[in-house]
């Protein structure tokens, strides 16, 4: 599933379904404030994928704590994203030398909720949506989902705010690809400034998956 959208040097668990053993380390758990045993859950889920994507790259387990804006913090040389929704949950990660940054996001398969779409897009993007081919997919919470990934991988290169105004998507249905052309200055990744971020897409009945990967070389 999410590995699929992701280059063979990034490491993705998942787990799909609500009977998983999911794992606090002590750290976590006391870190972690008080919140609804749902939302501890998919923590706690989303910290076991990630523990075991870093065994695969050959890094010791820690804790994986939150930044001020939310952001996971992963161990040095480890990039990293984090995504959970009803049902499923997924850690991507890879080392840093591999890839700059890193962003996934799972939606449930259905339309944004009615008002939702004029605040997450721009005029030009609802024009756009109006052209894609009518093949069941609910292309609203596509563009929603590509734009958390894309604010996923931006947050750890630039540590500030992007808006859902401030990248412009296209959506190539054909290649199960998105592009998010940054309206602002973007990211220095190496010695050039990123201006568009790039990603791909899966789509089935119950998920809608979306992944960006930055490289460090275009
Ligand atoms: C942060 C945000 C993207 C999370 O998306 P979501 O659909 O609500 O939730 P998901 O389950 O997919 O992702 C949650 C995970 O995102 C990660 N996350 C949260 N803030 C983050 C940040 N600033 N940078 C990177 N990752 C972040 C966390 O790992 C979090 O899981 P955790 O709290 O269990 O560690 C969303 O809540 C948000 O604030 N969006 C507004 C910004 C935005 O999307 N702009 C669009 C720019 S085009």
């Amino acid at each position: 599933m999410m590995g699929s959208l992701l280059p063979a040097s990034v490491t993705v668990v998942h787990l799909k379904g609500d009977d998983h053993e999911a794992e606090l380390l002590p750290a976590e758990a006391d870190a972690l404030p008080a919140v609804s045993p749902r939302r501890r859950r998919e923590f706690a889920l989303a910290r076991t994928c990630a523990r075991r994507a870093l065994a695969t790259l050959g890094v010791p387990a820690v804790p994986i704590l939150t930044g001020p804006e939310r952001e996971p913090l992963w161990p040095p040389g480890v990039v990293g994203s984090i995504t959970h929704c009803s049902g499923y949950c997924a850690a991507a990660l890879a080392l840093k030398g591999e890839v700059a940054s890193l962003g996934i996001d799972a939606e449930l398969h259905d339309e944004l909720p009615r008002g939702v779409l004029g605040m997450v897009t721009r005029g030009q993007e609802r024009e756009w949506l109006l052209d894609l081919p009518d093949t069941g997919v609910c292309w609203d919470r596509l563009l929603f989902s590509a734009k958390e990934s894309i604010y996923k991988a931006w947050f750890p290169l630039s540590r500030s705010w992007l808006g859902f105004a401030d990248v412009l998507m296209s959506i190539d249905p054909r290649t199960a690809s998105f592009r998010g052309r940054l309206l602002g200055p973007g990211p220095v990744v190496g010695n050039r400034s990123v201006t568009a971020m790039e990603g791909r897409y899966l789509v089935d009945e119950h998920w809608i998956l979306t992944a960006v990967t930055v490289l460090h070389e275009p």
